[in-house]
């Protein structure tokens, strides 16, 4: 499916809401869904980056997609139930939910890790998605074909030493959408997958690799089949399932 070429219309009249909307791999996806005919809802923290995708989404003739300005760090569950309420006003469902924003927090032994940290990790990359998800289901509910995809990481599949906060907060996600996959399976329609990257040219991987040569790694752009897939109608079925977007 990485090499999957949809038709233009794939996602005519689908409301997405993308996390992180505002820079790498989420900033790519919004474009490409807008692309594919969605109208996107773009979560961030940074309003001049969602501002940006905005109008690269509004010049390439899109949708009109909006922008809904939350740092998940301190969102409150009041926060994500007054998001809901704001798409159920504006859209009356959900048609995709892609929980893409996290932070790395630091590379360091397990044991000596700052706890201060750990809690920020543990809210961006494991409670938002929690949160927002239990807020967003009975949208996603009232949609006829709902995709919820969490984003994966190799270390969330298999520990491995300094990953700490991060890596524990992947593999937590993972299990998260297992669970939800099988609680959806029957009378839902919302199917429930994670889609792991792989090393793609973004500031985070930057972060954790920074004596790495960046180009040696694909664009964001240049992995969207997979999220295409899976946000699509083609991936009716698909759920509980991990997929990689590269090779
Ligand atoms: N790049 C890779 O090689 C790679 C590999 C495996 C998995 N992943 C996963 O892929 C996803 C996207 O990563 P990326 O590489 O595109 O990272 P990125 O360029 O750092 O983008 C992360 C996005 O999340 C947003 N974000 C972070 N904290 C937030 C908060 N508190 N509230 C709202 N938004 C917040 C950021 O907003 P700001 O721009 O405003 O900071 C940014 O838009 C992540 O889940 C990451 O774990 C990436």
């Amino acid at each position: 499916m990485q090499d999957y070429s949809p038709p233009d219309d794939l996602l005519q009249g689908r409301a997405i809401l993308v996390t992180g909307a505002g820079d790498g791999i989420g900033a790519a996806a919004a474009r490409s869904f807008a692309r594919h005919g969605a109208t996107v809802i773009l979560l961030g923290r940074t309003i001049r980056k969602l501002e940006a995708v905005y109008d690269a989404i509004e010049q390439s003739g899109g949708p009109q997609p909006a922008i809904y300005p939350m740092n998940l760090e301190g969102a409150s569950p009041k926060d994500y139930q007054d998001l809901a309420a704001t798409l159920e006003r504006e859209f009356g469902r959900l048609d995709g939910l892609l929980h893409n924003a996290a932070i790395l927090g630091v590379l360091t032994p397990l044991e000596m890790y700052d706890l201060e940290l750990w809690a920020r990790v543990m809210q961006v990359n494991l409670n938002a998605p929690y949160l927002l998800t239990r807020a967003c289901l009975p949208l996603l509910k009232g949609s006829e074909d709902a995709s919820v995809l969490f984003t994966s990481s190799s270390v969330g599949h298999r520990g491995r030493a300094y990953w700490g906060a991060y890596g524990i907060s992947k593999a937590a996600a993972e299990n998260m959408m297992q669970i939800l996959a099988d609680e959806l399976e029957e009378n839902t329609s919302v199917r429930v997958n994670s889609i792991d990257p792989g090393a793609v040219r973004t500031r985070m991987r930057a972060k954790a690799y920074p004596g790495e040569d960046p180009n040696i790694h694909p664009a964001p752009e240049e992995i969207m089949g997979i999220y295409l897939y899976l946000m699509g109608p083609d991936s009716r079925g698909e759920t509980g399932r991990s997929f990689k977007a590269q090779q």
